[in-house]
């Protein structure tokens, strides 16, 4: 008969998994009961101390809806989303470098053509976005989709907003590179923003006296058959932000100097409405395989 104290309960946990059929599944629960154990015994979780983490987890699910992923949240700000991403590419061989999806790729990310303004309403400083999707040796790859999206000047992201039922998507598109793998788009410099702190973890953030911001980026993420989907952003050289990123995602090779232009013509030929910007960043996908998440948003899983 075993006895369920501290030091044999493990055990007895671990083994009561031993029948589980698929091999993978039962490493991981036999990995995770050893972790949580762990936990427990070195911090003398008192009852209140657990009390308090389910009463967080309840809450963290229940701020969740069909647009608003409370627990990716919470493992980005944990740093749990970068750890994974960062276990899953270990080895780049010159593959542009991956960061955490975040939880506003949602709704709809409508094809447009190269050129379009995909923030035309905004406010803000304008942005030219140039761009080129190859493979490790250079060559370009023709007809890849690229989803594109970042926040507005105010720092949010069009789903954040009332107004999002009634107008639509707005900085966020798909363009499809052409057959020397570029693409290109008009849209206004994103800013740095706070990460949502209206909820439970935005809670944590304020009440350990972390800062809730993100530095200014434009997310990509990049899907060509054959290739390893990429899932990444592009920010901006200079933000104050980029060493203290709540989410921990920025790496050096993915920021980028923006060039402050004031020709009358933007690069695709067409006049500039006064000075601009230009972020000209290239993708290098590495062969493989995987599945692309899909934009999260329950109207459009149904459609
Ligand atoms: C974002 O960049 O959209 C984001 C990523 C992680 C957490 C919150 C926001
Ligand atoms: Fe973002």
């Amino acid at each position: 008969m075993p006895q369920f104290n501290d030091t044999e309960l493990t055990a007895a946990v671990i083994r009561s998994f031993e029948k589980t059929p698929d091999p993978r599944v039962k490493f991981l629960m036999e990995e995770l009961v050893k972790s949580l154990h762990d936990f427990v015994r070195k911090t003398d979780l008192t009852f209140d101390e657990w009390g308090y983490a389910i009463e967080f987890l309840t809450r963290t699910g229940q701020k969740c809806t069909s647009s608003r992923q409370e627990f990716i949240l919470l493992s980005d700000v944990l740093g749990v989303s970068m750890l994974v991403d960062a276990v899953n590419h270990r080895e780049r061989d010159g593959a542009t470098e991956t960061t955490v999806l975040g939880p506003f790729y949602v709704g709809e990310h409508k094809p447009m053509p190269h050129g379009a303004d995909i923030s035309a309403d905004l406010p803000g400083e304008r942005m030219f976005v140039k761009s080129r999707v190859t493979d490790l040796n250079g060559k370009p790859l023709a007809n890849v989709p690229v989803d594109v999206w970042h926040a507005d000047d105010d720092g949010f992201y069009d789903s954040q907003k009332p107004s999002y039922e009634t107008q639509g998507p707005s900085s966020r598109a798909r363009f499809v590179t052409d057959a020397d793998g570029q693409f290109f788009f008009r849209t206004i410099l994103p800013c740095s923003y706070p990460i949502p702190t209206d909820g439970p973890v935005g809670e944590m953030i304020l009440q350990t006296r972390r800062h809730p911001m993100r530095p200014a980026h434009v997310h990509f993420l990049v899907n060509a058959p054959g290739y390893e989907p990429l899932i990444t952003h592009v920010f901006i050289e200079g933000d104050k932000y980029l060493d203290s990123d709540v989410v921990f995602g920025v790496k050096n090779d993915l920021i980028c100097k923006i060039e402050k232009r004031n020709d009358p013509l933007m690069p695709d030929g067409k006049p500039a409405t006064g000075p601009w910007h230009l972020m000209t960043y290239d993708f290098r996908l590495k062969p493989g395989v995987g599945t692309a998440p899909k934009p999260m948003m329950a109207e459009i899983e149904a459609a």
